[in-house]
């Protein structure tokens, strides 16, 4: 069955996930959700499995996701599968919004449901991992992923799962997270050690970055994915939120290349 995979990836846990999930099915292509942000109207995938792959953000989904997903429609899919990536906690709420949404939609919600821990990439909360820690996440998540990809093949049932810790914590913060993400990068700000390379505007998801006067000017339109954060090769940018990111580490799924984020603004994967 031809499958199409939908993904969203800030520093690459979930591009990763989604070509892990692509190897182990036949006839699979991956479509970048940023690359159709502009695009009008429904999303009728020719495919007869569909799946959507993304990060947790507070909890929940990236807006730029939960808006994809109010505009997919699944007349011509058998089997609709979400997994999301997440550093720590929130995955089942997050699982629950999409599944939510796709039967608002749809009257139909996910065929499988699936969450993978990876390595966190938000620094105001989580110092990412470095060396054998990291790796080992990694390699986890890999045989995790290859299990879920035979899972789907077969074509399993699995349903959402439910924590109340999640869902306290979906209640808590992701109406406001998702409210004030679009203006979240006014705490974004770059120092004197910017080389004006323009990598964090080549790797911007969705063009928020235009670079002025040699230095990267947020244009409010952010979807907080950090990509610019950790791809900078000067640590010249800082998230003023929380315990903020100065010397909190980068991250960047090691397989990552600003070709691939140029790819998924622009859809040419
Ligand atoms: C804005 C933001 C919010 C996040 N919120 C959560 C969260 O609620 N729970 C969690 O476990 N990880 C959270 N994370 C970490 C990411 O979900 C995790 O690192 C994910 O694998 C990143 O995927 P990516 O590399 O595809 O962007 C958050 C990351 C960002 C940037
Ligand atoms: S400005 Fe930075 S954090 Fe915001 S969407 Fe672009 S790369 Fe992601
Ligand atoms: S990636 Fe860093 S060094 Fe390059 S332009 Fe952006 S802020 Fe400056």
């Amino acid at each position: 069955m031809r499958t199409i995979i939908y993904y969203f990836t800030g520093t690459g846990n979930s591009l990763a996930a989604a070509k892990t999930i692509a190897a182990g099915l036949s006839d699979c292509e991956l479509v970048s959700i940023a690359s159709l942000r502009n695009t009008p109207g429904d999303i009728v995938p020719p495919a007869g499995r569909v799946g959507i792959v993304c990060p947790v953000y507070d909890a929940g989904l990236p807006v730029i996701v939960a808006a994809f997903a109010h505009r997919l429609s699944l007349a011509g899919t058998r089997y609709v599968f979400g997994i999301v990536t997440l550093g720590g906690a929130g995955g089942t709420s997050a699982l629950r919004q999409l599944d939510h949404i796709l039967k608002e939609r749809n009257s139909r919600g996910l065929s499988a449901a699936f969450d993978v821990k990876m390595p966190g990439n938000f620094p105001p909360v989580h110092r990412p991992p470095e060396g054998k820690e990291k790796d080992g996440i990694l390699a986890s998540a890999d045989g995790q992923l290859t299990e879920i990809a035979g899972r789907i093949q077969k074509g399993e049932q699995v349903p959402v799962g439910f924590s109340l810790f999640a869902w306290l914590m979906h209640a808590a913060t992701y109406r406001f997270f998702s409210g004030s993400v679009h203006a979240g990068d006014k705490k974004f700000s770059v120092s004197d050690s910017c080389t004006s390379c323009g990598t964090c505007a080549k790797v911007c998801p969705v063009g928020n970055i235009t670079m002025v006067q040699g230095r990267p000017a947020w244009q409010h339109h952010c979807e907080l994915c950090c990509a610019c954060l950790h791809f900078c090769p000067v640590e010249a940018i800082d998230l003023h939120s929380m315990q903020g990111t100065k010397g909190r580490g980068r991250y960047r799924h090691p397989a990552l290349k600003i070709e691939d984020m140029k790819a998924q603004a622009e859809g040419n994967r």
